[in-house]
Protein backbone atom coordinates (compact mmCIF):
# COMPACT_ATOMS: atom_id res chain seq x y z
CA UNK A 1 0.00 0.00 0.00
CA UNK A 2 2.91 2.62 1.12
CA UNK A 3 3.85 2.77 -2.88
CA UNK A 4 1.28 4.28 -4.00
CA UNK A 5 3.35 6.86 -6.53
CA UNK A 6 2.35 5.03 -9.02
CA UNK A 7 -1.11 6.58 -9.66
CA UNK A 8 0.61 9.52 -10.92
CA UNK A 9 2.54 7.45 -13.90
CA UNK A 10 1.76 8.95 -17.29
CA UNK A 11 -0.58 11.72 -16.36
CA UNK A 12 1.74 14.58 -14.83
CA UNK A 13 4.66 15.65 -15.73
CA UNK A 14 8.34 15.98 -13.97
CA UNK A 15 7.73 19.29 -13.05
CA UNK A 16 3.66 18.91 -11.98
CA UNK A 17 4.66 20.51 -9.15
CA UNK A 18 4.89 24.13 -10.84
CA UNK A 19 1.22 23.87 -11.45
CA UNK A 20 -0.13 22.38 -8.66
CA UNK A 21 -1.80 24.37 -6.24
CA UNK A 22 -0.42 22.98 -2.86
CA UNK A 23 -2.60 23.39 0.65
CA UNK A 24 -0.72 23.52 3.94
CA UNK A 25 -2.71 21.66 6.88
CA UNK A 26 -1.52 22.03 10.64
CA UNK A 27 -2.55 18.15 11.39
CA UNK A 28 -2.84 19.23 15.03
CA UNK A 29 -5.90 21.43 14.00
CA UNK A 30 -7.76 19.96 11.07
CA UNK A 31 -9.88 17.44 12.22
CA UNK A 32 -10.08 14.81 15.39
CA UNK A 33 -10.75 11.47 14.35
CA UNK A 34 -10.63 9.85 18.20
CA UNK A 35 -12.12 12.88 19.82
CA UNK A 36 -9.07 13.33 21.91
CA UNK A 37 -8.93 17.08 21.63
CA UNK A 38 -6.17 16.79 19.01
CA UNK A 39 -6.19 16.65 15.20
CA UNK A 40 -4.73 13.51 13.26
CA UNK A 41 -3.76 11.40 10.54
CA UNK A 42 -6.85 9.60 10.24
CA UNK A 43 -8.94 13.07 10.47
CA UNK A 44 -7.29 14.22 7.57
CA UNK A 45 -7.83 11.21 5.75
CA UNK A 46 -11.63 11.33 6.44
CA UNK A 47 -11.70 15.31 4.78
CA UNK A 48 -9.46 14.68 1.59
CA UNK A 49 -12.91 14.83 -0.43
CA UNK A 50 -13.23 18.32 0.73
CA UNK A 51 -9.66 19.29 -0.69
CA UNK A 52 -10.20 16.84 -3.87
CA UNK A 53 -12.53 13.51 -4.08
CA UNK A 54 -10.57 12.94 -7.49
CA UNK A 55 -13.79 13.50 -9.69
CA UNK A 56 -13.95 16.99 -10.11
CA UNK A 57 -15.83 17.47 -6.56
CA UNK A 58 -13.94 19.64 -3.52
CA UNK A 59 -11.65 22.43 -3.28
CA UNK A 60 -9.74 20.49 -6.34
CA UNK A 61 -6.12 20.97 -4.48
CA UNK A 62 -3.40 18.82 -5.85
CA UNK A 63 -0.88 19.09 -3.04
CA UNK A 64 -0.71 18.51 0.68
CA UNK A 65 2.05 19.87 3.03
CA UNK A 66 1.75 18.99 6.08
CA UNK A 67 2.88 20.42 9.06
CA UNK A 68 5.73 17.79 11.71
CA UNK A 69 3.76 14.51 13.23
CA UNK A 70 6.68 12.79 14.24
CA UNK A 71 7.39 12.07 17.60
CA UNK A 72 8.07 14.95 19.73
CA UNK A 73 7.44 16.44 23.38
CA UNK A 74 5.62 19.68 21.35
CA UNK A 75 7.88 21.88 23.42
CA UNK A 76 7.25 23.57 19.86
CA UNK A 77 4.39 21.57 18.38
CA UNK A 78 6.41 19.05 16.50
CA UNK A 79 9.34 21.63 15.14
CA UNK A 80 10.92 19.87 18.29
CA UNK A 81 11.76 16.05 16.65
CA UNK A 82 12.58 13.34 18.68
CA UNK A 83 12.08 10.36 16.42
CA UNK A 84 12.33 11.39 12.47
CA UNK A 85 11.16 8.09 11.21
CA UNK A 86 8.14 7.50 12.87
CA UNK A 87 4.46 8.81 14.17
CA UNK A 88 3.48 11.01 17.33
CA UNK A 89 0.88 8.82 19.21
CA UNK A 90 -1.25 11.49 19.04
CA UNK A 91 -1.34 12.02 15.21
CA UNK A 92 -1.97 7.91 14.56
CA UNK A 93 1.09 5.31 13.27
CA UNK A 94 2.44 4.40 10.77
CA UNK A 95 -0.43 2.55 8.96
CA UNK A 96 -2.38 5.39 9.45
CA UNK A 97 0.67 7.39 7.34
CA UNK A 98 0.82 4.83 4.77
CA UNK A 99 -3.06 5.00 4.57
CA UNK A 100 -2.99 8.89 4.06
CA UNK A 101 -0.59 8.68 1.22
CA UNK A 102 -2.77 5.52 -0.48
CA UNK A 103 -6.07 7.83 -0.12
CA UNK A 104 -4.18 10.98 -0.74
CA UNK A 105 -3.14 9.62 -4.32
CA UNK A 106 -6.08 7.88 -5.48
CA UNK A 107 -7.56 11.27 -5.57
CA UNK A 108 -4.17 12.57 -7.38
CA UNK A 109 -2.80 14.69 -4.26
CA UNK A 110 0.38 14.57 -3.94
CA UNK A 111 1.88 14.96 -0.15
CA UNK A 112 4.49 16.76 0.95
CA UNK A 113 5.86 16.57 4.21
CA UNK A 114 7.66 19.30 6.62
CA UNK A 115 11.03 18.20 7.38
CA UNK A 116 12.93 19.92 10.17
CA UNK A 117 16.19 19.68 9.86
CA UNK A 118 17.98 22.54 11.35
CA UNK A 119 17.43 21.35 14.90
CA UNK A 120 16.33 18.10 16.43
CA UNK A 121 14.28 17.68 20.40
CA UNK A 122 16.61 17.46 23.29
CA UNK A 123 14.83 14.23 23.44
CA UNK A 124 16.19 13.16 20.42
CA UNK A 125 18.90 9.97 21.23
CA UNK A 126 21.20 11.87 19.23
CA UNK A 127 21.17 14.91 21.79
CA UNK A 128 20.65 12.54 24.94
CA UNK A 129 23.79 10.76 23.93
CA UNK A 130 26.00 14.07 22.69
CA UNK A 131 24.95 16.19 26.01
CA UNK A 132 26.59 13.50 28.23
CA UNK A 133 30.18 14.15 27.89
CA UNK A 134 32.44 14.97 24.54
CA UNK A 135 33.48 11.66 23.73
CA UNK A 136 30.47 10.16 22.87
CA UNK A 137 29.85 8.95 19.59
CA UNK A 138 27.41 12.12 18.98
CA UNK A 139 29.55 14.38 20.48
CA UNK A 140 29.84 16.92 17.51
CA UNK A 141 26.27 16.01 16.31
CA UNK A 142 25.28 19.23 17.88
CA UNK A 143 26.77 22.90 17.94
CA UNK A 144 29.17 22.80 21.44
CA UNK A 145 31.24 25.76 22.71
CA UNK A 146 33.26 26.61 25.77
CA UNK A 147 31.83 29.26 27.70
CA UNK A 148 33.96 32.52 27.43
CA UNK A 149 36.46 32.49 30.58
CA UNK A 150 33.62 34.43 32.65
CA UNK A 151 31.03 31.56 32.33
CA UNK A 152 28.97 33.44 30.09
CA UNK A 153 27.73 32.28 26.40
CA UNK A 154 30.18 32.14 23.34
CA UNK A 155 28.99 35.09 21.60
CA UNK A 156 25.75 37.12 21.93
CA UNK A 157 23.20 35.23 19.42
CA UNK A 158 20.35 35.54 20.47
CA UNK A 159 16.98 32.87 19.90
CA UNK A 160 14.23 33.88 18.23
CA UNK A 161 12.03 32.64 21.06
CA UNK A 162 13.67 34.35 23.65
CA UNK A 163 17.27 34.44 25.73
CA UNK A 164 20.54 33.22 24.41
CA UNK A 165 20.84 31.27 21.51
CA UNK A 166 23.04 29.33 24.17
CA UNK A 167 22.33 26.59 26.90
CA UNK A 168 25.08 26.03 29.40
CA UNK A 169 25.18 21.77 29.90
CA UNK A 170 27.17 20.70 32.91
CA UNK A 171 27.47 17.55 32.26
CA UNK A 172 30.30 18.64 29.29
CA UNK A 173 30.64 22.00 31.23
CA UNK A 174 29.69 23.51 27.73
CA UNK A 175 27.02 25.61 26.29
CA UNK A 176 24.70 24.30 22.95
CA UNK A 177 23.34 26.40 20.35
CA UNK A 178 19.84 26.45 19.91
CA UNK A 179 17.97 29.38 17.22
CA UNK A 180 14.94 28.31 18.77
CA UNK A 181 14.26 26.98 22.24
CA UNK A 182 16.91 25.38 24.54
CA UNK A 183 14.48 22.03 23.66
CA UNK A 184 15.74 22.51 20.15
CA UNK A 185 19.54 21.96 19.98
CA UNK A 186 20.62 22.64 15.97
CA UNK A 187 22.08 19.78 14.64
CA UNK A 188 26.11 20.06 13.44
CA UNK A 189 25.35 20.72 9.97
CA UNK A 190 29.21 20.59 9.29
CA UNK A 191 29.55 17.20 10.52
CA UNK A 192 29.28 14.69 7.83
CA UNK A 193 28.03 11.63 9.67
CA UNK A 194 24.78 14.11 10.84
CA UNK A 195 24.01 14.78 7.31
CA UNK A 196 24.59 11.08 6.17
CA UNK A 197 22.05 10.53 8.97
CA UNK A 198 19.57 13.23 7.84
CA UNK A 199 19.86 11.70 4.09
CA UNK A 200 18.72 8.48 5.33
CA UNK A 201 15.90 10.36 7.43
CA UNK A 202 14.74 12.14 3.57
CA UNK A 203 15.15 8.19 1.81
CA UNK A 204 12.66 6.74 4.85
CA UNK A 205 9.93 8.91 3.56
CA UNK A 206 10.48 8.76 0.21
CA UNK A 207 10.56 4.91 -0.27
CA UNK A 208 7.27 5.42 1.76
CA UNK A 209 5.24 6.97 -1.16
CA UNK A 210 6.04 11.26 0.06
CA UNK A 211 6.27 13.74 -3.30
CA UNK A 212 8.01 16.52 -1.29
CA UNK A 213 9.16 18.44 1.74
CA UNK A 214 8.76 21.30 3.21
CA UNK A 215 12.34 22.26 4.88
CA UNK A 216 11.85 24.01 7.76
CA UNK A 217 14.22 27.05 8.70
CA UNK A 218 16.13 25.72 5.50
CA UNK A 219 18.70 29.09 6.15
CA UNK A 220 19.54 28.10 9.69
CA UNK A 221 21.55 24.91 8.65
CA UNK A 222 24.82 26.78 8.67
CA UNK A 223 26.41 29.09 10.94
CA UNK A 224 29.70 30.84 11.66
CA UNK A 225 32.67 28.60 12.85
CA UNK A 226 34.34 31.00 14.11
CA UNK A 227 31.03 32.16 16.09
CA UNK A 228 32.16 35.38 15.75
CA UNK A 229 29.39 38.09 17.37
CA UNK A 230 26.29 39.11 15.67
CA UNK A 231 26.58 43.06 14.90
CA UNK A 232 24.41 45.13 16.34
CA UNK A 233 21.82 46.64 13.69
CA UNK A 234 21.57 50.41 13.34
CA UNK A 235 19.65 52.43 15.26
CA UNK A 236 16.22 53.53 12.92
CA UNK A 237 16.87 51.08 10.18
CA UNK A 238 14.33 48.70 10.14
CA UNK A 239 13.98 44.84 9.03
CA UNK A 240 11.53 43.22 7.64
CA UNK A 241 8.39 42.27 9.88
CA UNK A 242 6.55 39.22 9.47
CA UNK A 243 3.03 38.80 9.80
CA UNK A 244 3.60 38.15 14.08
CA UNK A 245 4.94 41.03 15.91
CA UNK A 246 8.97 41.75 15.60
CA UNK A 247 11.16 39.49 17.29
CA UNK A 248 13.37 39.83 19.57
CA UNK A 249 16.50 39.66 17.47
CA UNK A 250 15.26 42.10 15.25
CA UNK A 251 18.04 44.06 17.10
CA UNK A 252 20.50 42.69 15.27
CA UNK A 253 22.41 41.68 11.96
CA UNK A 254 22.16 38.37 12.33
CA UNK A 255 24.65 37.45 9.60
CA UNK A 256 26.65 34.80 11.92
CA UNK A 257 24.20 33.01 13.53
CA UNK A 258 22.15 32.14 9.65
CA UNK A 259 21.57 33.20 6.24
CA UNK A 260 25.71 32.06 6.05
CA UNK A 261 26.66 32.06 2.37
CA UNK A 262 27.95 28.53 2.98
CA UNK A 263 25.00 27.25 3.84
CA UNK A 264 24.12 26.99 0.00
CA UNK A 265 26.56 23.86 0.45
CA UNK A 266 24.15 21.94 2.35
CA UNK A 267 21.47 22.87 0.21
CA UNK A 268 23.15 21.23 -2.99
CA UNK A 269 23.94 18.16 -0.67
CA UNK A 270 19.73 17.88 -0.04
CA UNK A 271 18.78 18.00 -4.00
CA UNK A 272 21.38 15.51 -4.71
CA UNK A 273 19.32 13.05 -2.43
CA UNK A 274 15.46 14.42 -3.90
CA UNK A 275 16.89 13.68 -6.89
CA UNK A 276 17.41 10.10 -6.40
CA UNK A 277 13.60 10.22 -6.76
CA UNK A 278 11.48 11.17 -9.86
CA UNK A 279 9.45 14.05 -9.71
CA UNK A 280 10.46 14.93 -6.53
CA UNK A 281 10.15 18.45 -5.02
CA UNK A 282 10.95 20.46 -2.48
CA UNK A 283 9.89 24.12 -0.83
CA UNK A 284 12.63 25.94 1.63
CA UNK A 285 11.26 28.37 4.46
CA UNK A 286 13.44 31.09 4.11
CA UNK A 287 12.80 33.49 7.14
CA UNK A 288 15.70 36.01 6.88
CA UNK A 289 14.62 39.13 8.63
CA UNK A 290 16.40 41.68 6.46
CA UNK A 291 15.24 44.02 4.71
CA UNK A 292 12.85 43.07 2.07
CA UNK A 293 15.06 43.38 -1.14
CA UNK A 294 17.94 41.25 0.61
CA UNK A 295 15.34 38.88 1.59
CA UNK A 296 13.53 38.07 -1.83
CA UNK A 297 17.38 37.80 -3.03
CA UNK A 298 18.44 35.59 -0.57
CA UNK A 299 15.12 33.33 -1.23
CA UNK A 300 15.87 33.74 -5.03
CA UNK A 301 19.41 32.37 -4.71
CA UNK A 302 18.32 29.51 -2.85
CA UNK A 303 16.40 28.04 -6.01
CA UNK A 304 18.13 29.23 -8.95
CA UNK A 305 20.24 26.57 -11.65
CA UNK A 306 18.41 23.49 -10.73
CA UNK A 307 20.86 22.79 -8.11
CA UNK A 308 19.40 24.23 -5.44
CA UNK A 309 15.94 24.31 -3.64
CA UNK A 310 12.81 23.53 -6.08
CA UNK A 311 11.07 26.33 -4.61
CA UNK A 312 11.49 28.91 -1.54
CA UNK A 313 9.21 30.85 -0.07
CA UNK A 314 10.15 33.59 2.16
CA UNK A 315 7.99 36.29 4.35
CA UNK A 316 7.54 39.28 2.22
CA UNK A 317 3.98 38.31 1.54
CA UNK A 318 3.43 37.02 4.97
CA UNK A 319 4.07 41.11 6.04
CA UNK A 320 1.45 43.15 7.62
CA UNK A 321 1.82 45.65 5.20
CA UNK A 322 0.09 45.33 1.98
CA UNK A 323 -1.23 47.23 -0.93
CA UNK A 324 -0.91 47.51 -4.78
CA UNK A 325 2.72 49.15 -4.95
CA UNK A 326 3.72 46.48 -2.14
CA UNK A 327 2.47 43.78 -3.82
CA UNK A 328 3.66 45.08 -7.49
CA UNK A 329 7.25 45.62 -5.63
CA UNK A 330 7.98 41.97 -3.84
CA UNK A 331 6.40 40.78 -7.38
CA UNK A 332 8.47 42.15 -9.70
CA UNK A 333 11.81 41.89 -7.83
CA UNK A 334 11.13 38.31 -7.29
CA UNK A 335 10.54 38.21 -11.01
CA UNK A 336 13.88 39.84 -11.55
CA UNK A 337 16.07 37.74 -9.20
CA UNK A 338 15.01 34.50 -9.98
CA UNK A 339 15.83 34.00 -13.50
CA UNK A 340 15.44 30.14 -13.96
CA UNK A 341 14.30 29.53 -10.23
CA UNK A 342 10.69 29.17 -9.81
CA UNK A 343 8.53 30.96 -7.31
CA UNK A 344 6.44 30.13 -4.55
CA UNK A 345 4.01 32.45 -2.83
CA UNK A 346 1.86 32.00 0.38
CA UNK A 347 -0.19 34.85 2.09
CA UNK A 348 -0.14 33.54 5.47
CA UNK A 349 0.93 29.78 7.64
CA UNK A 350 0.39 28.63 10.94
CA UNK A 351 3.74 30.93 12.18
CA UNK A 352 1.48 34.64 11.48
CA UNK A 353 -1.48 36.15 11.85
CA UNK A 354 -4.14 35.25 9.53
CA UNK A 355 -4.68 37.20 6.26
CA UNK A 356 -8.44 38.49 6.87
CA UNK A 357 -7.38 40.39 10.27
CA UNK A 358 -3.56 41.01 9.47
CA UNK A 359 -4.33 43.16 6.67
CA UNK A 360 -5.82 46.75 6.83
CA UNK A 361 -8.88 45.74 4.88
CA UNK A 362 -11.34 48.21 6.59
CA UNK A 363 -14.54 47.41 6.05
CA UNK A 364 -14.13 45.08 3.18
CA UNK A 365 -12.91 42.27 4.83
CA UNK A 366 -14.38 39.28 2.77
CA UNK A 367 -13.32 41.61 -0.36
CA UNK A 368 -9.78 42.16 0.36
CA UNK A 369 -9.61 38.24 1.11
CA UNK A 370 -11.05 37.00 -1.95
CA UNK A 371 -9.02 39.39 -3.87
CA UNK A 372 -6.09 38.59 -2.35
CA UNK A 373 -6.57 34.81 -2.70
CA UNK A 374 -7.34 35.33 -6.24
CA UNK A 375 -4.17 37.17 -7.02
CA UNK A 376 -2.47 34.41 -5.29
CA UNK A 377 -3.88 31.82 -7.96
CA UNK A 378 -3.22 34.43 -10.50
CA UNK A 379 0.46 34.95 -9.94
CA UNK A 380 3.52 33.42 -11.72
CA UNK A 381 4.68 30.54 -9.34
CA UNK A 382 3.14 27.94 -6.97
CA UNK A 383 0.48 29.25 -4.76
CA UNK A 384 0.05 27.63 -1.69
CA UNK A 385 -3.31 28.18 0.21
CA UNK A 386 -3.21 27.44 4.55
CA UNK A 387 -6.27 25.70 5.91
CA UNK A 388 -8.77 27.57 6.45
CA UNK A 389 -8.54 30.20 3.94
CA UNK A 390 -11.60 29.34 2.21
CA UNK A 391 -13.81 29.84 5.19
CA UNK A 392 -12.22 33.24 5.67
CA UNK A 393 -10.73 32.09 9.24
CA UNK A 394 -9.83 35.10 11.59
CA UNK A 395 -6.73 35.41 13.80
CA UNK A 396 -8.32 34.38 16.98
CA UNK A 397 -7.65 36.98 20.18
CA UNK A 398 -6.18 34.37 22.52
CA UNK A 399 -6.45 34.84 25.85
CA UNK A 400 -3.63 34.15 28.37
CA UNK A 401 -5.35 30.71 29.93
CA UNK A 402 -6.15 29.70 26.66
CA UNK A 403 -2.15 30.12 25.19
CA UNK A 404 -0.14 27.01 23.98
CA UNK A 405 2.38 28.25 22.04
CA UNK A 406 5.54 28.98 23.48
CA UNK A 407 6.86 31.71 22.11
CA UNK A 408 3.06 33.52 23.46
CA UNK A 409 3.95 32.06 26.75
CA UNK A 410 7.51 33.61 26.60
CA UNK A 411 6.69 36.73 25.75
CA UNK A 412 3.06 37.55 26.70
CA UNK A 413 1.82 40.04 26.51
CA UNK A 414 4.21 41.77 24.11
CA UNK A 415 3.94 38.92 21.58
CA UNK A 416 0.97 37.07 22.00
CA UNK A 417 2.36 33.51 20.02
CA UNK A 418 0.80 32.06 16.75
CA UNK A 419 -2.48 30.19 18.79
CA UNK A 420 -4.83 32.67 17.53
CA UNK A 421 -3.59 31.35 13.78
CA UNK A 422 -3.99 27.81 14.50
CA UNK A 423 -7.88 27.27 15.37
CA UNK A 424 -9.19 24.03 14.94
CA UNK A 425 -11.15 24.01 11.13
CA UNK A 426 -14.72 24.68 11.30
CA UNK A 427 -16.62 22.06 9.52
CA UNK A 428 -19.93 22.24 10.57
CA UNK A 429 -21.87 25.10 12.34
CA UNK A 430 -24.29 22.73 14.21
CA UNK A 431 -21.92 20.49 15.35
CA UNK A 432 -20.27 20.07 18.84
CA UNK A 433 -16.95 21.95 18.30
CA UNK A 434 -17.81 23.38 14.60
CA UNK A 435 -17.27 19.43 13.51
CA UNK A 436 -13.41 19.49 14.64
CA UNK A 437 -14.53 16.29 16.97
CA UNK A 438 -17.36 14.97 18.54
CA UNK A 439 -16.98 17.07 22.11
CA UNK A 440 -13.93 16.52 23.78
CA UNK A 441 -12.37 20.24 24.31
CA UNK A 442 -10.14 20.37 21.35
CA UNK A 443 -6.05 21.83 22.39
CA UNK A 444 -7.23 25.20 21.00
CA UNK A 445 -10.81 26.75 21.22
CA UNK A 446 -12.90 25.76 18.40
CA UNK A 447 -14.48 29.57 17.45
CA UNK A 448 -13.85 30.99 14.13
CA UNK A 449 -17.31 32.56 12.76
CA UNK A 450 -18.04 31.43 10.02
CA UNK A 451 -17.80 27.13 9.00
CA UNK A 452 -17.71 24.87 6.32
CA UNK A 453 -21.68 24.06 5.41
CA UNK A 454 -22.20 27.83 6.05
CA UNK A 455 -19.64 28.98 3.40
CA UNK A 456 -20.70 26.46 1.04
CA UNK A 457 -24.58 27.45 1.40
CA UNK A 458 -23.50 30.84 0.39
CA UNK A 459 -22.47 31.26 -3.55
CA UNK A 460 -20.07 34.43 -2.65
CA UNK A 461 -18.22 33.01 -0.47
CA UNK A 462 -14.76 32.09 -0.51
CA UNK A 463 -14.79 28.61 -0.42
CA UNK A 464 -16.54 29.14 -4.19
CA UNK A 465 -14.43 31.68 -4.91
CA UNK A 466 -11.38 29.66 -4.74
CA UNK A 467 -13.00 26.14 -5.68
CA UNK A 468 -13.82 28.08 -9.33
CA UNK A 469 -10.92 29.92 -9.51
CA UNK A 470 -8.88 26.21 -9.53
CA UNK A 471 -11.18 25.02 -12.52
CA UNK A 472 -10.28 28.35 -14.08
CA UNK A 473 -6.28 27.73 -14.02
CA UNK A 474 -7.28 23.84 -15.06
CA UNK A 475 -8.24 25.29 -18.55
CA UNK A 476 -6.22 28.38 -19.09
CA UNK A 477 -2.94 27.44 -19.40
CA UNK A 478 -1.28 31.11 -19.09
CA UNK A 479 -2.31 31.14 -15.44
CA UNK A 480 -0.02 28.59 -14.61
CA UNK A 481 2.67 28.56 -16.97
CA UNK A 482 2.83 32.20 -18.77
CA UNK A 483 5.07 34.69 -18.44
CA UNK A 484 4.57 37.55 -15.95
CA UNK A 485 4.43 41.34 -17.09
CA UNK A 486 3.30 44.10 -15.03
CA UNK A 487 0.75 46.47 -17.08
CA UNK A 488 -0.02 49.15 -14.78
CA UNK A 489 0.20 50.34 -11.36
CA UNK A 490 -2.02 53.13 -10.35
CA UNK A 491 -4.55 54.81 -7.80
CA UNK A 492 -3.94 51.38 -5.57
CA UNK A 493 -4.86 49.68 -8.67
CA UNK A 494 -2.38 46.84 -9.75
CA UNK A 495 -2.78 44.99 -13.50
CA UNK A 496 -0.32 42.46 -14.99
CA UNK A 497 -0.02 40.17 -17.86
CA UNK A 498 0.58 36.46 -17.82
CA UNK A 499 1.43 35.04 -21.31
CA UNK A 500 1.96 32.26 -23.10
CA UNK A 501 2.44 31.45 -26.64
CA UNK A 502 -1.14 31.21 -27.24
CA UNK A 503 -2.92 32.83 -24.50
CA UNK A 504 -2.86 36.45 -23.22
CA UNK A 505 -4.14 36.99 -20.05
CA UNK A 506 -5.20 40.32 -17.88
CA UNK A 507 -5.42 40.27 -14.38
CA UNK A 508 -6.48 43.70 -12.29
CA UNK A 509 -6.75 43.99 -8.42
CA UNK A 510 -7.73 47.16 -6.43
CA UNK A 511 -6.14 46.92 -3.23
CA UNK A 512 -8.25 50.52 -2.01
CA UNK A 513 -11.60 50.95 -0.10
CA UNK A 514 -12.52 53.17 -3.33
CA UNK A 515 -14.23 52.39 -6.79
CA UNK A 516 -11.39 53.06 -9.75
CA UNK A 517 -11.97 53.33 -13.17
CA UNK A 518 -8.86 52.63 -15.30
CA UNK A 519 -7.88 52.94 -19.08
CA UNK A 520 -6.38 49.62 -20.05
CA UNK A 521 -3.57 49.39 -22.61
CA UNK A 522 -4.70 45.89 -24.07
CA UNK A 523 -8.59 45.16 -25.47
CA UNK A 524 -9.76 42.41 -23.51
CA UNK A 525 -11.91 39.75 -25.52
CA UNK A 526 -13.62 37.60 -22.80
CA UNK A 527 -14.50 38.48 -19.19
CA UNK A 528 -13.20 35.21 -17.04
CA UNK A 529 -13.58 36.35 -13.70
CA UNK A 530 -14.99 33.36 -11.18
CA UNK A 531 -18.35 34.56 -10.91
CA UNK A 532 -18.74 33.80 -7.41
CA UNK A 533 -16.48 36.72 -6.88
CA UNK A 534 -19.02 39.44 -5.20
CA UNK A 535 -16.26 42.20 -6.08
CA UNK A 536 -15.69 41.73 -9.72
CA UNK A 537 -14.54 44.25 -11.97
CA UNK A 538 -16.21 44.63 -16.00
CA UNK A 539 -15.17 46.33 -19.28
CA UNK A 540 -16.87 48.90 -21.15
CA UNK A 541 -15.83 50.52 -23.52
CA UNK A 542 -11.84 50.03 -23.33
CA UNK A 543 -12.27 51.03 -19.44
CA UNK A 544 -11.36 48.22 -16.44
CA UNK A 545 -14.07 49.23 -13.78
CA UNK A 546 -13.24 47.70 -10.50
CA UNK A 547 -14.79 47.86 -7.30
CA UNK A 548 -13.31 48.75 -3.92
CA UNK A 549 -11.00 45.34 -3.13
CA UNK A 550 -12.23 44.23 -6.47
CA UNK A 551 -10.98 41.81 -8.91
CA UNK A 552 -10.54 40.78 -12.97
CA UNK A 553 -9.25 38.40 -15.16
CA UNK A 554 -9.96 38.65 -18.65
CA UNK A 555 -8.58 36.82 -22.20
CA UNK A 556 -6.89 39.58 -24.21
C1 LIG B 1 9.68 27.43 11.51
C2 LIG B 1 8.30 26.90 11.76
C3 LIG B 1 7.85 27.35 13.12
C4 LIG B 1 8.81 26.79 14.16
C5 LIG B 1 10.24 27.18 13.83
C6 LIG B 1 11.22 26.37 14.63
O1 LIG B 1 9.72 28.81 11.42
O2 LIG B 1 7.43 27.30 10.73
O3 LIG B 1 6.54 26.95 13.41
O4 LIG B 1 8.46 27.26 15.42
O5 LIG B 1 10.55 26.96 12.48
O6 LIG B 1 11.25 25.06 14.15
CA1 LIG C 1 -7.15 12.91 17.83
Amino acid sequence: MSNSNNFFNGSLSEDWWKSAVFYQIYPRSFCDSNNDGIGDLRGVINKLDHLNDGNGGGLGIDAIWLSPFFPSPQADFGYDVSDYCDIDSDYGTLDDFDKLVFEAHKRKIRVVLDLVLNHSSDQHDWFKESRVDRTNSKADWYVWANPKPNGEPPNNWLAVFGGAAWTYEPLREQYYLHNFLAEQPDLNWYNSEVREALAEVVRFWMNRGVDGFRLDTANYYAYDRQLRDNPKRPAGSHPLEDGQEANPLSGYITKYSKDRPENIEFIHFLRKIFDEKENFTSIGEIGSSEGLEETLKLGADYVRHGDGLHMAYTFAMLSKEMNAEYFGHVVGFTEQMIEDGWPCWSLSNHDCTRMVTRFNCFAEREGFQQMMLLLLLSLRGTPIIYYGEEVDMEEYPITKEELRDPQGIRFWPDIKGRDGCRLPFPWDSAAPNQGFNTGKKPWLPAKNSLSLDQAQAYPESSYHVIKEMLKIRKTNPALQKGKFRQILLEGDCFVFERKTKDQTLLIAANFSTENHSIKLPLKVEENLTPQALKHSGSIKNERLSLPACGYFLGKV
